[in-house]
C-alpha cells in the first residue's frame, strides 16, 4: 500500500508517534436567555450575520471557463483548497469547511507534531509566498479518528481547527460538506480531485494546484480491480479509469474528491464526498484511487465542529 504522503518525510513523520487525545467535553453550565439561544441556532443554521458569512454560500466555486482533467486549475478556483506543510515540505492537502475546521485524512495528523505543521490558504502557487491571497495558519487541535486503522487505512479521516478564525472573501470559502445518505454510492459521477501533490509517482510536488476528473465506481466493481477484496471497505470509495493515467498521487492525500452539482438557480455548487486516502502507486492500470466516503461521517465530522462557522447553500 502506497499512502499519498510525500514520501521523503514519511520516514521523520513515522518516528514521532504521539497519541491523539480524545477531546473532552465541555458541559456548558448555566441558563441562557432568549438572545443566546438565537444565536445558538444562527450559528447552527450558518446565518450570515452571526457566522460572519458575509453573504459567502458553500461550495462555490471561482471558475474561469472550464479545465479538463490533470490540468492546473485557474487562480483561485478552488477556494478552499489547502496545503499542509511540515517543516516548510508539502506533505498533505485539506478542505476548508467552517470559518476555522478543515477535513482531512486521518494519516496526515495521526502521530504528527502539530505545531511543525503549517497550513496554506488562499494560495495557487504553493512556492510563491508573495502571492497577496495567501493566508497562513497554525493548528489549534485536531483529531484524527478515533477507529483510524494505520494498516489497513479504514476510517482514514481527521479535522484540523484553525489557530484563528479565517475572513471569508474571494479567495478563501468553504466547500459543503456533501449531505448524502451513508448508502449513496455515487457511481458514474465523475470527481474532481485537487491537490498539490506529484504529477507522477516519481515526480516532485507541483508548485500550483492542479485538477483531474475521474469516475466514481461501485465498491463491487472495485474490489474486481487488482485490489484484494477485503481491502476496500464500506467507509472508502474508488474512482479512476482502468488504464490508470489519471489519479491523485503522494501529496494530494487528505485532499478533496469533489462532486459539482447544478444547482436550481443554475449555479454550480460543490460538495466534498470523499478524501483523497491511498492507492497502489499513482495513476496504475486496474488500481484506482481510494477515497475516504464522507457521507459515513456525518456524525463525527459534526461532533468536532463544535461552534465553527458553515456557510449556508445556495
Ligand atoms: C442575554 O445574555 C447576554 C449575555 O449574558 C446579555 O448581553 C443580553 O443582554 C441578555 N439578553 C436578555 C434579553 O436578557
Ligand atoms: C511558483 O513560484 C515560484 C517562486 O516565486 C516560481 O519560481 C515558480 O516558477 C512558480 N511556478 C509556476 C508554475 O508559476
Amino acid at each position: 500500500m502506497m499512502i499519498r504522503l510525500v514520501c521523503s518525510i514519511v520516514l521523520v513523520l513515522s518516528i514521532l508517534d504521539q497519541c491523539v487525545h480524545a477531546q473532552k467535553v465541555k458541559i456548558k453550565k448555566g441558563v441562557e436567555n432568549d438572545s443566546q439561544k438565537d444565536q445558538k441556532t444562527a450559528l447552527k443554521r450558518g446565518d450570515d450575520n452571526s457566522c460572519n458569512c458575509a453573504g459567502v454560500r458553500c461550495g462555490i466555486s471561482n471558475r474561469e471557463g472550464r479545465v479538463v482533467g490533470g490540468k492546473p486549475t485557474g487562480q483561485t478556483e478552488y477556494p478552499w483548497a489547502a496545503a499542509l506543510s511540515y517543516r516548510g515540505k508539502l506533505y498533505c492537502g485539506a478542505t476548508l469547511v467552517t470559518n476555522e475546521h478543515l477535513v482531512t485524512a486521518a494519516h496526515c495528523i495521526s502521530g504528527i507534531t502539530k505545531s511543525r505543521v503549517e497550513i496554506v490558504m488562499g494560495s495557487y502557487n504553493k512556492s510563491d509566498t508573495s502571492e497577496p491571497s495567501r493566508r497562513e495558519h497554525k493548528v489549534k487541535e485536531w483529531w484524527a479518528h478515533p477507529d483510524f486503522n494505520r494498516r489497513t487505512f479504514n476510517n482514514d479521516i481527521g479535522i484540523i481547527r484553525l489557530d484563528k478564525k479565517v475572513d471569508f472573501d474571494h479567495f478563501v470559502r468553504p466547500v459543503c460538506i456533501s449531505e448524502a445518505n451513508p448508502r449513496s454510492t455515487f457511481i458514474g459521477e465523475k470527481g474532481i480531485v485537487i491537490g498539490w501533490g506529484r504529477q507522477d509517482e516519481n515526480g516532485v510536488p507541483s508548485d500550483v494546484l492542479r485538477e483531474v476528473r475521474v469516475p466514481i465506481m461501485s465498491n463491487d466493481e472495485c474490489k474486481t480491480k487488482n485490489y484484494k477484496p477485503k481491502e476496500i471497505t464500506d467507509n472508502m470509495m474508488c474512482a479512476g479509469f482502468d488504464a490508470g493515467k489519471i489519479d491523485a498521487c503522494q501529496g494530494d492525500s487528505g485532499g478533496p474528491l469533489l462532486l459539482e452539482k447544478q444547482t436550481s438557480g443554475g449555479t454550480p455548487q460543490i460538495d466534498l464526498i470523499g478524501v483523497v486516502s491511498w492507492g497502489q502507486g499513482c495513476a496504475r492500470a486496474r488500481y484506482p484511487g481510494v477515497y475516504t466516503r464522507i457521507s459515513r461521517y456525518t456524525e463525527f465530522i459534526n461532533s468536532k465542529l463544535s461552534n465553527g462557522c458553515k456557510c449556508p447553500r445556495s
